[in-house]
């Protein structure tokens, strides 16, 4: 059973996320009129990703005034993390590329953290209108329909997501590919982190891997991903929350292949003949 104060805050997140949504929606239909601002090598940050983000904030601290707020723009303020047992954690567009350069590949992101554990989980794709939504013991849902992570037992039974940033050398992620490749998989990359793990939940993808990620960009999808029966590593173990870690995810019958493909199990561990499974 959900505890009433879990319920309110799925409900507040599936809101806030269509608001959010449909802001975005309109900024991103008018986006060759958007200022793009640089913040580093292929990192791209948008008035309508501040915007998308002020409004999801104000109406969490409307609902929640208890609850803290950790934000890919405006960030947390200082000390606010340690003193709260509930913690909003939102990217506000997430593949702010592809919301720039016209590709229907982004979305809203919001996770609730409660006492550590990722709690609600909800991702909004506005273009396709689909709202994905967990909440912890209660399952994972899309349209409010229950979804499951693949049945597949073998990489070549589908696609698995890679993802890259700028924030890490190509070299674990080429490796990743790499191994992929050579056990008979095939990569996929949308762009955004945490549509890739809503896609994983909903067994469009077997798998995904990231070397680096941040809480905002994958907290909301990976509970998405328990929630609909896959696997994940602790994404929060250490500074993850607020300092970021890799993302591994993958379907119930994959977790050895994500793990070989990731680095986390050592190379050698693989199949022996190049397509199979992991023993
Ligand atoms: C990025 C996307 C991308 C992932 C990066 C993220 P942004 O977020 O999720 O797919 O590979 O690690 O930083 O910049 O589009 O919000
Ligand atoms: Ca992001
Ligand atoms: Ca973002």
């Amino acid at each position: 059973m959900l505890s009433n104060g879990v319920i309110a805050r799925l409900q507040a997140a599936k809101e806030l996320a269509r608001e959010a949504g449909a802001k975005a929606l309109d900024l991103h239909r008018g986006r060759t009129t958007l200022d793009v601002i640089s913040k580093g090598p292929q990192d791209r940050v948008t008035e309508a990703d501040r915007a998308v983000e002020d409004l999801i904030r104000d109406g969490l601290a409307d609902r929640f005034s208890g609850d803290a707020f950790l934000g890919e723009e405006s960030g947390a303020s200082a000390g606010e993390l340690d003193r709260h047992e509930g913690i909003w954690v939102v990217d506000p567009i997430d593949g702010t590329d592809c919301f720039v350069f016209g590709i229907p590949s982004w979305c809203i992101s919001i996770a609730w953290l409660h006492r550590g554990q990722m709690t609600v989980g909800v991702i909004y794709d506005a273009i396709h209108d689909e709202m994905f939504a967990a909440a912890r013991g209660h399952g994972a849902f899309l349209n409010d329909r229950p979804i499951t992570a693949s049945s597949a037992t073998d990489t070549s039974g589908g696609l698995i997501g890679i993802g890259y940033s700028s924030r890490v050398s190509p070299a674990a992620t080429l490796a990743a590919m790499q191994r992929l490749m050579e056990a008979g998989g095939m990569f996929h990359r949308c762009g955004s982190g945490a549509l890739s793990l809503a896609w994983v939940a909903a067994g469009r993808l077997v798998g995904y891997f990231e070397p680096h990620i941040n809480s905002w960009d994958c907290l909301a999808g990976l509970l998405l991903v328990r929630e609909a029966g896959g696997w994940t590593n602790d994404f929060l173990a250490g500074d993850g929350l607020t300092r970021g870690n890799p993302a591994i995810a993958s379907a119930p019958g994959l977790i050895d292949h994500i793990k070989f493909v990731s680095g986390l199990v050592p190379a050698g561990a693989g199949p022996a003949d190049g397509v199979g499974a992991p023993a």
